[in-house]
Order: C-alpha cells, then structure tokens, then sequence
C-alpha cells in the first residue's frame, strides 16, 4: 500500500504573517515570535511556512519604505512587492533614497552610506565553518554549496539548497559550525597558537570559543567565560558535538576578577552590542533598538574590555570585537580604553581582511577594522587589537 501524505493545513500565508508582524516589540523579536505562531499552528504546510517567514523578515527589512498609513496585511504585500523587484534588479526600487533602510536616529552614527543602506535590503546568506579539513567533504555532504573566499577563508562556505542543516547527520557529527563569515574573521584575526592559553571573556554560546580551540588544533586551553550560565550550558553541548577537549567554562559577571590562576596570552572581549551589524539578518531589531541603548552599551564595552585587559600577560594580545558599527561601540571604546591603558599598544591587523573604500578611509589606525556587509557578504563588525608591553 502507498505510505499516505499526512494531512496538511491550507492555510493562508498573509494573515499568518500578519499576526506574526504584530506580535513583534522590542521584548519579542520576529524570530521567536515567529516559531510561536508556526507552533501553533502545527501541520502547516513547508512550503506555506516559507512563504509567512519570507512575509515577515520582508516586512522589517522593507518598512521604511512601505506606505505606513495602509493597513498591516497591504503594507506587507508592498513589502514583499519591493522585495521581489529589488532582487530581480536593486536599482529598480528606492528612488526616494537609501537612508529609509534604517531610522533616522542611525543615519548620522554609522558611517556606512548608501552602500550600507542597499546592502542592508539583500537576503542574508548562510555561512557555515567547516572544520579544519573538512571542507571538501562538508561540500560533497551537503551538495549546493560554494567557497567565495577560497584564499582567505577556506573553511568558509555558504549553503544555498532547502535542507534544515541543524537535522543533518554531518552537523551532528560535529562537521561544520553555523557561523558568519565576519564570526569567522574574528576567530582569524585573533590567529592563536596551539598550546597557548586563550580568555573568550563574553562567550555566550561559544561560536568564537569553539573556533579558537579549533585553531588550536584542541591544545593548549581556552576559557570560556559568560554572565548567562545558560548560554555556557549550551556552549559545553556544542564542544562535546565537536569533540574538543581544550575548553574550560566559568560564569563571570564583567567584574575585576579573572577565570582560573594563569594570565592570558589572549584575550577575546565579543563584547555585547546594539547587533546593527547583523540588520541584514535581523530586520527587525532595526525597529526596535534605541539609541540610549547605544549609549548604555558603550560604557558597558569599556568596562568590560578594561577589566579583561587585567588577564593580558606582558607580550600577549587582547582583541574586541562587537558585531556593530555605530561610532559609540568602536571608534570611542578603543579611544577610551587607549586613553585609560598606557601599558597596551596599538596591535596591527592584516589589510587582507580590509576591503571597499569606507573600510580603508575609516582604518587609518592600523589595530582597527570595519568589516562591513557589502564587503564580504556576511555580518557587519568592527574588530580592534592591542598587545600589554608592561
Ligand atoms: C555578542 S554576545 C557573544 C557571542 C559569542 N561570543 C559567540 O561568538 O557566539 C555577548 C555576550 O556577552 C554576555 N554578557 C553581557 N553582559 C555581560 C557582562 N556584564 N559580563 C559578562 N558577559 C556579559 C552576553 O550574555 C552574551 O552572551
């Protein structure tokens, strides 16, 4: 007998999408919200699914430019609408101007432009980190799947089929990471050694953390400390996937204090961050973020990063990065901590992972870089480099 096709729902995507949309403030993002109604609304079609989710991150990433007076499902459908044309031809729509791809309040705090703004309306792409050696088995695993940077990050693919990778028997396995490109560059700018002993002081669900154990070929040690035990829960899961056994955990709350007894020949401050960096992947939060939030950040980075600096050995590197690019979480943070930090130095970054015009005028100071969405295809993040001479 022919196995029978479970019963699936015909339901329309447009109301769905519409309950999902109004449901979103700044204490329910568009993905939670979102997996919330698909719940709800168990035997949902795959396909119809797609369409609310595509519905819904539309709606955010075209509000700007959308007739705020219509009722929610129109301005949806318009959303949609300039979605489809911007992909088919992303000079076709806009005429107005870039700058409504984000609030007003943003525009004179990033230094981004245009070129920032159109970037910000593109389908974010999925980037997945192979495992050392494990690319070209991850590419014959997975099929639908590209290198762009084949030189400079190998490792760094991006999926492009149907599949729901977290299911597949190689993520599993612990063959490949989901993680962003410019995640990726940061584990590379911090180029630690095997054998050394590394600090990733804000490591939330360890996607550097397990990065730098991997570039350590799983030897010498890295401490991986967070405020939200967790989110370390989840980071201890993902090493055991990985089978990497170089990682230690401790709760640390930003504080003076250090994790374990050793001073550090690294130390990662993946400070937490307004995110405008990951605008292209998270539409919503452009809505949502304020920028008094910015102001609040911005001390918290230069506490956080000062009091991880105390765990630098003399001839050792501290590196931070915030997955953000507004003037307050860069440029001020490393001014400050430069100004209050006499013992450390300025520590170049590569010009490799420096690309476009706006990244090189911003990068006079060589220990800074912006890496930008329309640079590489990934997330935006500013990363920042000094070494402790005593
Ligand atoms: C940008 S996220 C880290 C992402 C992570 N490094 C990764 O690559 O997956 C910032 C982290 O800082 C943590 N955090 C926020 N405030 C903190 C504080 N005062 N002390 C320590 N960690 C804090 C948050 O819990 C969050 O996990």
């Amino acid at each position: 007998m022919p196995e029978e096709e479970p019963v699936r729902k015909e339901v329309l995507a447009l109301p769905l999408a519409t309950r999902v949309v109004g449901g979103v403030d700044r204490e329910h993002p568009a993905d939670s919200v979102l997996r919330v109604v698909l719940k709800e609304e168990a035997g949902l079609r795959r396909e119809t699914a797609g369409e609310v989710a595509r519905f819904v991150f539309g709606y955010f990433r075209w509000r700007g430019f959308v007739g705020r007076g219509l009722p929610l499902p129109r301005q949806i459908e318009s959303a949609a609408d300039l979605a489809r044309r911007y992909a088919l031809d992303p000079d076709s729509v806009a005429p107005q101007g870039w700058d409504r791809a984000v609030p007003a309040w943003v525009r004179d705090r990033v230094a981004g432009g245009a070129e920032w703004w159109k970037a910000l309306q593109k389908e974010p792409q999925l980037w997945l980190r192979a495992r050392p050696g494990t690319a070209e088995a991850v590419k014959l695993a997975l099929g639908e799947v590209i290198q762009p940077l084949p030189e400079l990050a190998p490792d760094a693919l991006v999926y492009q089929g149907p599949k729901d990778l977290f299911r597949e028997p190689g993520f599993q396995a612990g063959t490949y990471e989901i993680q962003d490109l410019a995640s990726q560059m940061v584990g590379q700018l911090c180029a630690p050694r095997p054998g050394e002993t590394w600090w990733d002081a804000c490591a939330g669900e360890g996607g550097k953390t397990l990065h730098l154990a991997d570039l350590m070929g799983n030897r010498g040690v890295v401490w991986a400390t967070d405020r939200a035990g967790w989110r370390l829960h989840r980071l201890r899961v993902r090493a055991g996937r990985a089978n990497l056994f170089n990682i230690r955990w401790a709760e640390w709350e930003g504080g003076e204090s250090r994790p374990g007894k050793t001073m550090f020949d690294g130390v990662l401050v993946d400070a937490p961050c307004s995110g405008l960096g990951t605008w292209q992947r998270n539409p919503h939060a452009r809505w949502t973020m304020q920028p008094e939030d910015v102001t609040e950040l911005s001390a918290l980075q230069i506490g956080l990063l000062k009091n991880a600096a105390a765990g630098v050995k003399v001839g050792g590197r501290i590196v931070f990065s915030v997955c953000t690019l507004t003037h307050e979480e860069t440029v001020k943070v490393s001014d400050a901590f430069e100004a209050a930090m006499p013992g450390f130095e300025p520590l170049p970054l590569p010009d490799t992972h420096r690309r476009g015009p706006g990244a090189k005028s911003e990068s006079r100071a060589k220990n800074r870089l912006w890496i930008w969405p329309q640079d590489w295809g990934g997330n935006g993040m500013y990363v920042a480099a000094w070494t402790r001479r005593k």
